[in-house]
């Protein structure tokens, strides 16, 4: 059956060499006073590109204030930070140079600075109060990955009670993507790889949903995921590949913009839960923690619907059908993981280099639970935190 659903993809996309030169033009015409340049680390600066974003604001006339220093699994204190420069500084447009964790720190200082309130901007993300206005975002996205340049979520962690809470409504969604393959490549090949697997796992979190199908969705789905899957291959050994680059680039934005939902019940999302509090608690790349505990998740529920599985290791992973659905249901999987290997990710969470004990994997899988009315997560199978902790046991 065909669900109903609301597609809604205000995000223009400037794709290309030389995109960021663009930047500039791009908010003049938004008509915006003063904006917020906000990034990460270090990367953007070494390589060049903020010296490049800086010039073409400035040539377009637009004057800027800058906070820096965004971490992978962006921090609240930060946002924090960053909402009260914009409401000193008067800011009225907030432009991230970055991958997920900066857009989605941008996101989150948006809400804060829009917040007529003036309340805890951690209220949004704890359920507790709904925004209702958020500052205008654009994106000049320097990886492919998280596709928050498109999408309506952004994820913060909370440092000091080690909560890490996403939060998804069209206000945030970003006004403009700046998008130039050539600038992930300078990218370590293990964010390179991460960014695949987080690409393909937002596609298949809303293949494995619940219920809702339909054909035009699934055609675009899977070609989607075999095309991530051949360029990422390319990229291991050509990490310089434009085209390959180009390829993830794009798929990046539309595995995370709706397209690959519409249709369906929305997804299962429970891999990105589990990931969520390995993340929160130890701070590993999302993408790893992802192709970590994804098999274990599909061991767990794929008998809810081998049907399903079975589709997904022929359309995605190009098997042929074993003599039952849950023979290439499990073949399926275990392609995926071999996959995962061949790009140098875990398929463990051992392999993500941390040791979690039993009471932290215990804890990890009761406060997901919490996070969600009567303590379930997924739509495949509904778990509960007994069955998270199974599912985080067996992942080791
Ligand atoms: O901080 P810098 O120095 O820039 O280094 C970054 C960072 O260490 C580096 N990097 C980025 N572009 C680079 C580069 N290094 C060299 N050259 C470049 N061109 O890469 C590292 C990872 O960056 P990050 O922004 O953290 O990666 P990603 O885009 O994977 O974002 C991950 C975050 O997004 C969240 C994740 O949970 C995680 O917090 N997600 C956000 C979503 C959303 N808003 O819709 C959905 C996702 O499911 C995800 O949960
Ligand atoms: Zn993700």
């Amino acid at each position: 059956m065909i669900e109903d659903f609301t597609y809604y993809t205000p995000t223009k996309v400037v794709f290309g060499r030389g995109a960021e030169n663009k930047t500039g033009e791009l908010v003049a015409v938004l008509g915006c006073k003063k904006t917020l340049l906000h990034y990460g680390g270090g990367s953007a600066e070494r390589t060049g590109l903020l010296g490049r974003i800086r010039e073409s604001l400035r040539e377009a006339g637009v004057s800027f204030v800058e906070l820096g220093g965004v971490v992978p699994n962006p921090r609240l204190s930060l946002v924090n930070e960053g909402i009260e420069l914009c409401r000193r500084e008067g800011v009225d447009f907030i432009l991230a140079v970055g991958g997920g964790s900066v857009i989605d720190s941008a996101k989150a200082i948006a809400y804060g600075a829009a917040d007529e309130e003036r309340g805890d901007v951690w209220d949004f993300y704890a359920r507790i109060r709904v925004p209702r206005a958020c500052l205008p975002v654009g994106s000049v996205l320097t990886i492919a990955a998280a596709g928050s340049e498109m999408s309506c979520s952004s994820v913060i962690t909370d440092e000091a009670t080690g909560t890490k809470r996403g939060y998804g409504n069209d206000l945030c969604r970003p006004k403009f993507a700046v998008m130039n393959p050539e600038l992930t490549m300078t990218l370590p090949a293990y964010q390179t790889a991460c960014g695949c697997v987080d690409i393909l796992m937002h596609t298949m979190e809303r293949w494995f949903g619940g219920g809702g199908r339909m054909e035009l969705t699934d055609g675009i789905a899977a070609a989607l995921m075999r095309t991530v899957i051949r360029n990422a291959k390319i990229l291991v050994s050509e990490p310089e590949n434009y085209d390959a680059r180009a390829e993830v680039m794009w798929a990046g934005s539309l595995s995370h913009n709706g397209l690959t939902g519409c249709g369906t019940d929305g997804g299962d999302w429970a891999t990105h839960q589990l990931e969520h509090e390995i993340g929160a608690l130890f701070d590993v790349a999302h993408g790893a923690g992802l192709a970590a505990v994804w098999g274990s998740w599909a061991r767990y529920v794929y008998k809810e619907n081998p049907a399903r599985f079975a589709q997904f290791a022929t359309e995605v992973m190009g098997l042929q059908p074993a003599a039952t659905d849950e023979e290439t249901a499990l073949a399926g999987i275990a392609a995926m993981e071999d996959f995962y290997r061949e790009l140098k990710m875990p398929v463990t969470i051992r392999e993500l280099g941390i040791e979690p004990t039993g009471a932290q994997l215990k804890e990890m899988a009761e406060k997901c639970a919490a996070k969600f009315e009567g303590g379930a997560a997924g739509t495949m199978k509904k778990l509960s935190a007994e069955d998270m902790e199974r599912i985080f046991r067996a992942a080791m």
